[in-house]
């Protein structure tokens, strides 16, 4: 079966919309297979972000992330990576369908980078390499 990691990020913690996005993930039929509360720390974030190191809001983005407690769980289903992504809809919350978690949900608030209440892995190989970061067990 596949797995995809999904992370609820510090806005969506902020906002207590943790068990929004949980029974959203539910509700489309997939099952929450681990899932844990966390700070995450420079180190594990650097790893995740790896892909985008240099770009102009790299920084930011590290930062943001590190501002308050995130969920993070790994998530099951047929095609659950395809599937999750469309829940969670497109990177800029503003535009972003309405009927996603971030259309529905988000919305940009001028902040130096985009806060969108979730990540979800965008392929099998992102999602193996990101679930052994934040589930090395
Ligand atoms: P994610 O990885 O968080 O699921 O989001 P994504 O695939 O939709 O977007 P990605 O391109 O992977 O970017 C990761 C996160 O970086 C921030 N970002 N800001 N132009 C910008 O200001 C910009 N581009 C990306 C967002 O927080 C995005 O979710
Ligand atoms: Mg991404």
């Amino acid at each position: 079966m596949e797995q995809t990691l999904v992370l609820i990020k510090p806005d969506g913690v902020r906002r207590n919309l943790v068990g929004e996005v949980i029974a959203r993930i539910e509700r489309k039929s997939y099952r929450v297979v681990a899932l844990k509360m966390m700070h995450a720390d420079l180190e594990t974030l650097g790893k995740h972000y790896a892909e985008h190191l240099g770009k102009p809001f790299y920084e930011p983005l590290l930062e943001f992330m590190m501002s308050g407690p995130i969920v993070a769980m790994v998530v099951e289903g047929h095609r659950v990576i395809e599937g999750f992504r469309k829940i969670a809809g497109t990177t800029d919350p503003t535009t972003a369908e309405l009927g996603t978690i971030r259309g529905d949900l988000g919305a940009d608030q001028g902040t130096r980078v985009v806060q969108n209440l979730v990540h979800g892995s965008d392929s099998p190989e992102s999602a193996a390499r990101e679930i052994a970061i934040f589930f090395p067990n």
